[in-house]
């Protein structure tokens, strides 16, 4: 067996409106095509187009909705079909899926993981509930469903020990994840789905599609966001990972719940530039398509 390889990772955020916006045959509710979220469309569309020119056989994402209080959970039936209704939002997702699972990456997954000293359990209920971050973020990237996935849970370091704690935590888990994918010959696309910036209005407008309702929540949202883009498209994940604990604090931002530094742990924590595919809000949030191509370092001007 040659050995695998990460072909792409990408941080694919997963707000249930963008699948509510697109109208797909698998979700109940019918969008109002107002267009509030028209540049994430757009920039889902345009990493699918890059991702077109890219051979890969199975899909890995790692969930902040599947939430797991002792360990990191793995996805490990080979099949698993129902009916998924985002609690807050049941007016936007209820959504029926039917999908299939490569396994035995999975408990390859968890054998890494364990190997690194962490604790792993493999999901093995047939009739377990796949969550909304899992389904959206797969959906827009590839929404064929003709393809594997395994799914990670997001574990709770970060709100029971410390945003720091979480990360050294997650970056380990995103290099077992590495290792598995590199082990078992797998051609993979590596997928963190989680927003930026985190700070969300309360109230919905009686269209949640009125583009006139849709903004970021306050400037300083706005500026972290900017920040942390920029971090990515200079190519200094490791100044990233050095001011997530402020990020995550100050920008209330779900990468409390390990997703995107998970992915840069199973890239190696890149030093070259992402391309960033289009950013925009849902309900105030943050949100940002972007794309890690593996390979060497690329110089960048202006980088220290
Ligand atoms: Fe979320």
């Amino acid at each position: 067996m040659s050995q695998g390889s990460i072909v792409a990772g990408c941080l694919a955020p997963h707000p249930p409106h963008l699948v509510y916006a697109a109208n797909p045959p698998q979700n109940e509710p019918r969008s109002s095509g107002a267009g509030a979220w028209q540049g994430l469309l757009d920039a889902y569309a345009s990493l699918r187009g890059s991702l077109e020119s890219k051979e890969y056989d199975v899909l890995v994402v790692h969930t902040p909705h599947w939430r797991t209080v002792v360990g990191h959970h793995v996805l490990a039936c080979p099949e698993f079909k129902g009916l998924s209704v985002d609690p807050v939002f049941p007016n936007l997702f209820r959504f029926h899926y039917d999908l299939r699972v490569d396994v035995e990456l999975a408990e390859a997954m968890a054998e890494e993981g364990e190997a690194a000293g962490l604790v792993m359990k493999t999901m093995r209920n047939p009739d377990f509930r796949v969550d909304y971050g899992t389904l959206t973020c797969c959906h827009l990237v590839r929404p064929e469903w003709d393809l594997p996935i395994v799914a990670l849970s997001s574990n709770r370091a970060y709100t029971y020990f410390s945003s720091e704690y979480g990360d050294r935590e997650m970056l380990i888990l995103g290099e077992a994840t590495r290792r598995a994918i590199e082990k078992t010959g797998r051609k993979a696309l590596v997928l963190g789905s989680c927003s930026l910036s985190h700070r969300h209005f309360t109230e919905e407008p009686a269209d949640p599609e009125d583009p006139a309702f849709e903004h970021i929540h306050n400037r300083n949202q706005a500026l972290w966001d900017e920040r942390v883009l920029g971090h990515m498209k200079m190519g200094d994940c490791a100044t990233l990972l050095a001011e997530m604990p402020d990020f995550i604090d100050q920008a209330v931002s779900e990468c409390a719940e390990g997703s995107l530094t998970w992915l840069l742990g199973a890239l190696g924590i890149p030093d070259w530039p992402a391309t960033v595919h289009g950013y925009g809000t849902v309900i105030g949030t943050g949100n940002a398509v972007v794309e890690w191509e593996p390979g060497p370092p690329t110089a960048v001007e202006g980088r220290p």
